[in-house]
């Protein structure tokens, strides 16, 4: 090995990078359960206001498609009035959103 120096600093950067990146458990937690609620129902102070609907019912995941559910944390959401309802997802990498999708679909019970 010629240069331990670089091979530890990468080896560090590795970790750390891995160490940032966050589950899909603990970016809903942190971005979506206010809105959504820890379980997806939708019974928050912010969910009822907003009139979201319930991400543990079959009926409600049916009606979005993957992309339109990527497409919604990466644009937002407009009601039907043009008021934004969903604010476009700040601060969670591309990968991190799209890995949000399974994890949405698996809110249904
Ligand atoms: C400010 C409140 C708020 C936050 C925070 C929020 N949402 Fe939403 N979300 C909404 C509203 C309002 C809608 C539209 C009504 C509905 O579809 O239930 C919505 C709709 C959706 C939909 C359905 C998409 C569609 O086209 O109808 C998905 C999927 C979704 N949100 C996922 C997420 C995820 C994942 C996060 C976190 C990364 C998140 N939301 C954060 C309010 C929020």
């Amino acid at each position: 090995m010629k240069n331990p120096t670089l091979l530890t600093t990468m080896l560090i950067l590795a970790l750390a990078t891995a160490a940032t990146a966050a589950t899909p458990q603990a970016n809903w937690d942190e971005h979506c359960a206010k809105c959504h609620g820890t379980d997806g129902k939708g019974q928050t102070k912010m969910g009822k206001k907003l009139g979201i609907r319930d991400l543990t019912d079959a009926k409600g995941q049916a009606e979005f498609t993957d992309a339109q559910a990527l497409d919604a944390m990466k644009k937002g959401i407009t009601d039907k009035k043009g008021k934004t309802s969903m604010k476009a997802i700040e601060g969670v990498p591309p990968d991190e959103l799209a890995a949000l999708v399974p994890f949405v679909r698996a809110l249904k019970q």
